[in-house]
């Protein structure tokens, strides 16, 4: 990560915080030497099945960086296991009014109220059918009109591995306003059962009793409706001034201690039988060794690909490549566990997925991949 903190950080840090990421789109979009610059080792014992899609690591790209899916290509070369790409809508948004990303340097955290600004599903599957599929890939869906998600569910599904439900932005007003049980049961009654490919339901996080009722109330919802994974969690809904809309979800280390609680009580509440991508201030392998010692399949990363750079995923797959077998990392960042967790590493990602496995996607997973070309308010 050397040169990223010496001389890219610094630089990125300097601009504002949306003008640093046109900046990332468009270095990405240059012909570099991605896999090299990305420097993933490949360990034949970190290959993991996330619900029949098979990776070749358990660390996913978050949804939200590569809203209009222009670079998913690029952002797999740099050694992600798997990519999300979205949030998208029916129609194109422009989002929320700037300045709606608000960063607190010294907490590897910040705040966003993007309000889902993408292109539409029309563009995007456009740039989909066009991109060259060279490792899994999600598309992430949301809508406020049921009949909005179904639409853009099936233009996309057909040009990704799989397709995560957003059912929990803070940053649009349906999310804060609806009857959120009522319209996932809607939903999962109509997508569980047409979807061709793995459908995964991206969740809120939850810190007091009422909101972890919620939460696992809507765990349950997806699960009874044939989702095949979760995912824990999205932001947590904070204010700051900064932004022009005075709200928005917080990203970030901050996370990291929820995250873990999250996924363990998710996945007892979902009696084990559905994989989880662990997300939310991961940052490093002993973060993602505690996810997935907590239960998690996969573990997902945005934040820490602001802070730690393309080198990030090299250096999450190498730590768990390096980690003993039978026992975890001590967690960096994990308070309310003392640091030393009893592990119960898998070596072999595979048996971590055994829940996935359990529950194939009526397509049989992606191996089935068809050729590419085939078939308001607040972020
Ligand atoms: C600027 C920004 C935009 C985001 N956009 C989306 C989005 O469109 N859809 C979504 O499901 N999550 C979105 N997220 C949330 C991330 O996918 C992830 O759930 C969250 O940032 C926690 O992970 P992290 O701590 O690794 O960043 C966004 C996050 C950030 C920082």
């Amino acid at each position: 990560m050397g040169l990223y903190r010496a001389v890219a950080r610094p630089l990125f840090s300097s601009l504002p915080p949306e003008a640093a990421h046109r900046l990332a789109q468009f270095i990405l979009s240059l012909p570099l030497p991605w896999e090299l610059i990305g420097g993933t080792p490949k360990d034949p014992a970190l290959r993991t099945s996330l619900a029949g899609i098979e990776l070749s690591n358990p660390v996913g790209l978050a949804a939200g960086f590569d809203k209009s899916c222009r670079h998913l290509d690029v952002l797999g070369r740099l050694g992600f296991g798997y990519v999300i790409g979205g949030t998208v809508t029916r129609d194109p948004r422009s989002g929320n009014p700037k300045p709606r990303i608000a960063r607190y340097p010294r907490r590897g955290s910040l705040t966003n109220a993007m309000g889902l600004p993408n292109p539409g599903v029309e563009a995007v599957a456009r740039t989909l059918s066009r991109s060259p599929w060279s490792g899994p890939r999600l598309a992430s869906i949301a809508d406020q009109d049921p009949g909005e998600v179904m639409a853009t569910h099936a233009q996309l599904e057909p040009h990704v591995d799989g397709v995560e439900l957003n059912v929990s932005c803070p940053n649009v007003s349906w999310g804060r306003d609806r009857d959120n049980e009522g319209h996932l049961t809607l939903l999962m009654r109509q997508l569980g059962a047409r979807r061709a490919r793995p459908l995964f339901v991206k969740l809120p996080p939850f810190r007091s009793d009422v909101e972890r009722e919620a939460v696992l109330a809507l765990a349950r919802i997806a699960q009874d409706g044939g989702a095949d994974g979760l995912t824990c969690s999205n932001t947590r809904p904070v204010s700051d001034r900064r932004l022009s809309v005075g709200a928005g979800g917080l990203s970030g280390r901050e996370l990291f201690p929820d995250t873990v609680r999250i996924v363990e009580a998710v996945r007892t509440a979902t009696g084990g039988e559905l994989p989880i991508n662990a997300c939310g201030g991961v940052f490093s392998a002993a973060d993602a060794l505690a996810c997935l010692d907590a239960g998690a399949t996969t573990v997902q990363v945005y934040t820490g690909l602001i802070e730690g750079g393309p080198r990030v995923v090299r250096h999450i797959v190498r730590g768990l490549s390096e980690a003993p077998s039978g026992r975890s990392l001590a967690p960096a960042s994990s308070p309310g566990q003392d640091g030393t967790r009893p592990g119960r590493l898998r070596r072999g990602f595979g048996a971590t997925a055994g829940a996935g496995e359990r529950r194939p996607g009526p397509a049989g997973g992606a191996g089935g991949r068809p050729a590419p070309g085939g078939p308001e308010a607040l972020r």
